[in-house]
């Protein structure tokens, strides 16, 4: 069975289609990055307008890139269902996204199976590691996330923790932007960080071990602090922005790696899903596989291209989402884009 996945939640506009929820078939993403860094963060006016004009585009160049023609979509079994990420995001670009799907659904007579864009992350590591099954726990860590998730079953959740202020992503984006780098900030900090020393700034770990939440916005203000007070050295000494990078950077795979594999021995969970754009970062992987090997945990991390947002993971989820539909009724999903969407049970 083919799916078809569409991802227009941020500031990348992507269609892919899937073979039984694991096999990529096509998977186009076009970015807007390059567009957005100006400003230093995604604009959602222009993430809106961006799409609009790129979707039509990577659409056709995902199911071409799949050996269809768009007259085949008519077919029965070229594409089975159209999932679409119904949030969270950004409204405008939900809702490009969405009324896209709406039409193409209209116009070929498919079921449309609404997706969240975090079960996406969850479970975009069955594309590399099809034996994987759940029950496993998932880290999601990308710009607008940082959630811990007991994921019990497909569609089956129990969110432990969440961010509750700055999701990792963002801490990384708004330190490089107060150190003068580029947007994103997570690839220029993890560049820069590799020609400093992790030790030179001790940045206090905010752990918060009382429960499995996060808190990133306190580690950003000692960073903000630390470049005030010692704005002459960073002046002279330009390398020593490499070692507050390495230093920040340190702090954070320490937080997310710590807590998560701390959560998998309390849960007694053998196995560790990474997912989201933060996962990008080489530093956080080599971390998190190796202090879950001294745990006897075993760590799945996307390759880099599944790590940010593609439609690959939404087609994947829409496929367990469509087959369970069958059995239980699609139409109790939700029918309008959400930008606030919770991850929520749908498999009871
Ligand atoms: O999952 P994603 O592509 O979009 C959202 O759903 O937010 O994640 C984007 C985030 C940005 O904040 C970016 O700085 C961060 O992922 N990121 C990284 C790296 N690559 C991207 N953070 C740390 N290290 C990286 N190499
Ligand atoms: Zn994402």
């Amino acid at each position: 069975m083919i799916t078809l996945g569409i991802e227009t939640s941020c500031d990348e506009t992507a269609v892919a289609l899937i073979e039984n929820g694991r096999k990529i078939l096509s998977n186009v993403v076009s970015s807007q990055q390059k567009m957005h860094a100006q400003y230093f963060g995604v604009v959602p006016e222009l993430a809106s307008r961006a799409h609009l004009e790129n979707i039509n585009y990577v659409f056709e160049k995902a199911v071409t890139d799949a050996g269809f023609t768009l007259v085949d979509l008519h077919k029965k079994d070229v594409v089975s269902a159209i999932s679409v990420t119904a949030g969270p995001g950004l409204m405008g670009s939900l809702l490009l996204g969405w009324t896209f799907a709406n039409t193409i659904s209209y116009l070929y007579k498919k079921p449309l199976v609404p997706v969240n864009h975090l079960e996406g992350h969850i479970f975009g590591i069955l594309l590399e590691h099809p034996q994987l099954k759940p029950p496993f726990l998932s880290l999601i860590v990308s710009g607008g996330h940082t959630e811990l998730v007991l994921v019990k079953n497909f569609g089956s959740y129990k969110v432990l923790g969440k961010t509750r202020d700055d999701a990792a992503g963002e801490a990384f984006d708004k330190v490089a932007k107060l150190l003068n780098l580029t947007y994103p900030g997570g690839p220029v900090i993890e560049k820069s960080a590799r020609g400093g020393n992790a030790s030179a700034v001790k940045f206090t770990r905010p752990y918060l071990w009382e429960n499995w939440d996060f808190s990133f916005s306190g580690l950003k203000t000692a960073v903000v602090y630390y470049v005030r007070d010692n704005a002459a050295k960073i002046a002279k000494d330009k390398t020593h922005v490499n070692d507050i990078c390495a230093s920040f950077q340190s702090a954070v795979v320490d937080t997310l790696v710590d807590k998560t594999i701390e959560a998998a021995k309390k849960f007694k969970m053998k196995n560790v899903v990474i997912g989201g754009g933060v996962t990008a970062n080489g530093f956080l992987k080599d971390t998190f596989i190796s202090r879950g090997k001294a745990n006897k945990i075993h760590v799945y991390v996307p390759s880099r291209g599944l790590c940010t947002d593609n439609a690959a993971m939404i087609a994947s989820v829409g496929y367990y989402k469509y087959k369970s539909a069958k059995a239980y009724k699609i139409s109790k999903f939700k029918k309008y884009p959400d930008p606030n969407m919770e991850l929520e049970d749908w498999n009871v």
